[in-house]
């Protein structure tokens, strides 16, 4: 199975990468700045290619970069939160440019990934998998703030979904998962649970995308995430 993870240098991306090397797979894992974690990995399976996803790249770059013909499976992984800050995503004090930036990342990324690499994943019948959050959930939101990180991870979810329905007819499944709370640098390790929960949580929902409506937004615990 040849799998593509962006985000995949450290936090769930470099979980994912493990758990579908020790699956057997050809792993595609791509990274923003530098390979940290995935340099330590040595796999002939591991194929790094370096990804910001906040770039346009042009037509060539799926073929330059070594990409597999055909992709079983896609997960888009890479985000930011934004300033962590109490006052950096305020209601009086988030900017215009942090809006902007955070939904660049974590709603646009994973758009133009997608963009990329369609023939091959359409070719493959694969499955996509993108990264939101159930801080990007309506139904959720008792405690209001974060305006950047919820409203890019809000958007994902309706980006996911539009991909899956119209993906459906090419035989292309999309999900949207929610890793939980987890312990990565993103929450400043003081999640609930550990990387390995996680990932086997959020791998196993994907194995069972059949069993989900196109586009339903899950967690890793197999729980419907209300939006
Ligand atoms: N941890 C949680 O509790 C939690 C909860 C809900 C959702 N999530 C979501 O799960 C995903 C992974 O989170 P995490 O906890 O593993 O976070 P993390 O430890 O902060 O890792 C984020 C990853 O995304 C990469 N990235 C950031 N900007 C990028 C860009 N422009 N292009 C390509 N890669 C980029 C980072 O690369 P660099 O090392 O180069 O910065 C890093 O590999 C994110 O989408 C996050 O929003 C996490």
């Amino acid at each position: 199975m040849n799998v593509v993870i962006t985000g995949a240098n450290r936090g769930l991306g470099f979980g994912f990468v493990q758990h579908y090397l020790a699956q057997g797979c050809e792993v595609w894992a791509c990274y923003r700045s530098g390979p940290d974690q995935l340099e330590n990995i040595d796999a002939d399976r591991l194929h790094p290619v370096q990804w910001d996803v906040r770039e346009d790249k042009p037509a060539s770059f799926a073929t330059e970069a070594g990409f597999p013909d055909r992709i079983d499976l896609l997960i888009n992984n890479a985000g930011i939160y934004g300033p962590k800050d109490g006052s950096g995503q305020a209601l009086a004090t988030v900017t215009a440019e942090t809006m902007m930036e955070v939904f660049d990342v974590d709603c646009v990324g994973p758009l133009r990934v997608v963009q990329t690499l369609l023939p091959r994943v359409t070719r493959a019948q694969g499955t996509i998998a993108n990264l939101s959050s159930k801080m990007g959930s309506s139904g959720d939101n008792g405690s209001g703030g974060c305006y950047a990180y919820r409203a890019a991870k809000a958007a994902l979810v309706i980006v996911s979904k539009s991909m899956a329905v119209d993906l459906a007819p090419e035989g292309v499944r999309v999900i949207t998962l929610h890793p939980g709370w987890v312990r990565t640098e993103m929450t400043r390790h003081s999640g609930l649970i550990d990387v390995e929960t996680s990932v086997g949580g959020m791998t196993t929902v994907i194995s069972n995308a059949d069993d989900y409506e196109p586009g339903a937004f899950v967690a890793y615990d197999g729980q419907i995430v209300p939006f």
